[in-house]
């Protein structure tokens, strides 16, 4: 089968499409024909090797040959002891344990799936498993007429967690580069920021709940920009940044009546099925910029880290 395959990490010229092995499941894992796999920040983390702990299993070289985790597909074998699905279902699901979904087959943990909605095509279902689990973790705190930023607001995650938190009733500011401010207000958001020109953290207006997608300022800068009993949630950005909210952080909103923390997002289809469900329903749209074909994984790849996409982009294998 083909499958873009990597040894080292670098720039997408580093990746080549090959001829591999068939990956076979083993217990507990199911072998999926993949229609689509949509790409997460996360492929490109994976592929620089930055942030560091995108090199956890891996340090001098990638744990795994074969980026893409947001994978959707048709069921084509099935190992011992799987008993929800079996050849010929349509799977959709999170792989980031096992990767390889920019393959024509990939191999997954039969926990990390679930029974593709009839009503969404591969694609679209493809876009949902990371960002959405995100979007929705990161937006259950949400109330009526809160004040929510969303820092890098107009990527995948952002792009969910902007509409999740406008059916709440929310006041939404989404920050992101100058080419993405009109599709943020596209999907919602009230207020856009464009972060190379103005620092959010430099608000009059404080924040109720800060949702921050790519951190790498200073504590005491999200501090200012919380109301007092307001929140900041990180879930990616520089370790450096990452790791001084975990410490700094939880101490330095205490004393000050804020909370600061990072956002803890589990895996499985408990977390991100509740999204599908709400675009099945036709109350969250979901915007797939582009789709590539295998052959075209690192312009695809090029096109997510250089920060031209808005929303998803899709590669579509077969
Ligand atoms: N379980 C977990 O906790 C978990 C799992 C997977 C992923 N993650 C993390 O979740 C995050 C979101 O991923 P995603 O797939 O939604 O990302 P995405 O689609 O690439 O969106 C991120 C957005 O942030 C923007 N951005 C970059 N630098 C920025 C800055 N300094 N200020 C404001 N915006 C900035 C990007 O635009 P430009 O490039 O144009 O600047 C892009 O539009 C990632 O950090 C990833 O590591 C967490």
């Amino acid at each position: 089968m083909k499958a873009v395959v990597y040894e080292r990490y670098g720039l997408p010229d580093v990746l080549r499409v090959e001829d591999v092995p068939m990956p076979a499941p083993t217990a507990g894992q199911v072998r999926v024909k993949v229609a689509a796999t949509s790409i997460n920040l996360s492929d490109w983390e994976g592929l620089r090797g930055s942030p560091a702990y995108a090199r956890i299993g891996g340090l001098r070289r990638p744990a795994r040959r074969t980026l893409g985790s947001d994978i959707a597909g048709v069921v084509d074998d099935v190992g011992a002891g799987v008993t929800r699905f079996r050849a010929g279902d349509e799977v959709y699901g999170d792989n980031l344990a096992l990767m390889g979904g920019f393959a024509e087959y990939a191999v997954a943990a039969e926990t990390s799936l679930a029974h593709k909605p009839s009503q969404l095509t591969f694609a679209e279902a493809s876009t949902i498993p990371q960002a959405g689990a995100i979007a929705v973790k990161g937006t259950e705190r949400v109330v009526a007429g809160s004040r929510l930023l969303i820092n890098g607001a107009g990527g995948g995650s952002g792009s969910f967690a902007i509409q999740l938190a406008k059916r709440l009733g929310a006041h939404v500011t989404g920050v992101d580069s100058a080419a993405k401010q009109d599709f943020m207000r596209s999907v919602g958001a009230d207020d856009v920021i464009d972060y190379r020109r103005d620092d959010f953290t430099r608000t009059s207006q404080p924040y109720d709940l800060i949702l921050d997608l790519v951190a790498h300022r200073s504590v005491f800068a999200y501090r200012r920009a919380l109301a007092p009993g307001g929140r900041y949630r990180c879930v990616g950005g520089s370790v450096r940044a990452l790791l001084r909210v975990l410490t700094v952080g939880a101490v330095a909103g205490r004393v000050t009546g804020r909370s600061i923390g990072v956002l803890v997002v589990k895996e499985g289809p408990a977390h991100f099925q509740p999204l599908a469900d709400l675009c099945v329903a036709g109350d969250i749209a979901i915007h797939i910029d582009r789709s590539f074909t295998l052959d075209e994984v690192p312009a695809a790849l090029a096109y997510v880290g250089e920060g031209l996409a808005l929303g998803k982009v899709v590669v579509l294998p077969s």
